[in-house]
């Protein structure tokens, strides 16, 4: 079956807003899990914008579901991800003045910083997964490196449906097919996930190598409007009848 990590980095952002308690990303956590899904997903950035560190220690404590520690391959967040040991730790790039995460990691330019940035992870029981483009170079540098998982990238993809580019996107959407096939191949557990809405995840929860989606944004928008429990479960029959 097909995984459905919920990211739950903007209920943070929207507590942050205003400096308050609320929105608790915990009780998102754990709406999510009611709803059905299968893990959560928190980025804590540098500038810490959205997650902070206690929010990290609450999730451990207080979560039966996996957790998936996105995070940049600094010395600071290594520290933090051994003292935690989660689930999965997911090395993504990071720049501070970006929005949001942009492009996917260049495992091939940083091959051997990668390889030893990721081993002590692998040792202290996470699963390390690299979030990359769909290009082969990057997959087959990812594989080479001993990475459990690679996570493409598919905001590429969702922009170019919402700007009604649909050449551009489906020329994308085989690309994320074949990096999907080529890295399964390779022994690379395969998933995927960015910027994937109702409208957009279907075509790539049809791919039949991705093992898991990770999804936040839409979600948490979304969730203004239905409730946090009823966007999952509607995300989650969108994926289900997508692999039917
Ligand atoms: N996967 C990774 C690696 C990400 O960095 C993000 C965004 O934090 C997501 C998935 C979820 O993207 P979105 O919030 O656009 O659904």
């Amino acid at each position: 079956m097909l995984r459905l990590g919920v990211n739950i980095d903007h209920v943070a952002t929207i507590r942050n807003a205003r400096g308050t308690p609320w929105p608790d990303p915990l009780r998102a956590a754990r709406i999510a899990q009611d709803a059905g899904a299968d893990g959560i997903t928190a980025h804590l950035r540098e500038d810490r914008r959205h997650i902070s560190d206690a929010d990290i220690d609450a999730l451990m404590a207080n979560m039966t579901l996996p957790l998936n520690l996105e995070m940049a391959a600094t010395a600071e967040m290594q520290v933090i991800a051994l003292r935690h040991r989660p689930h999965a730790v997911c090395i993504v790039p990071e720049k501070r003045e970006e929005r949001t995460t942009e492009g996917g990691l260049d495992v091939v330019g940083n091959e051997a910083m990668l390889a030893d940035y990721i081993a002590p992870l692998r040792e202290a029981g996470s699963r390390v997964s690299l979030f990359i483009g769909h290009d082969p170079a990057q997959i087959e540098a990812a594989a080479r490196i001993g990475a459990a998982v690679v996570e493409l990238h598919t905001g590429a993809y969702c922009d170019l449906d919402t700007e009604g580019r649909h050449a551009e996107r489906d020329a994308e959407l085989v690309g994320l097919t074949q990096g999907a096939g080529l890295a399964d191949s390779l022994g690379l557990e395969v998933h995927a996930g960015h910027g994937l809405t109702f409208d957009t995840v279907g075509p790539i929860a049809a791919i039949p190598q991705i093992k898991e989606l990770n999804i936040g944004h839409f979600l948490i928008a979304e969730s203004v409007f239905t409730g946090l429990g009823e966007a999952i479960r509607k995300m989650r029959r969108c994926m289900d009848e997508a692999r039917a």
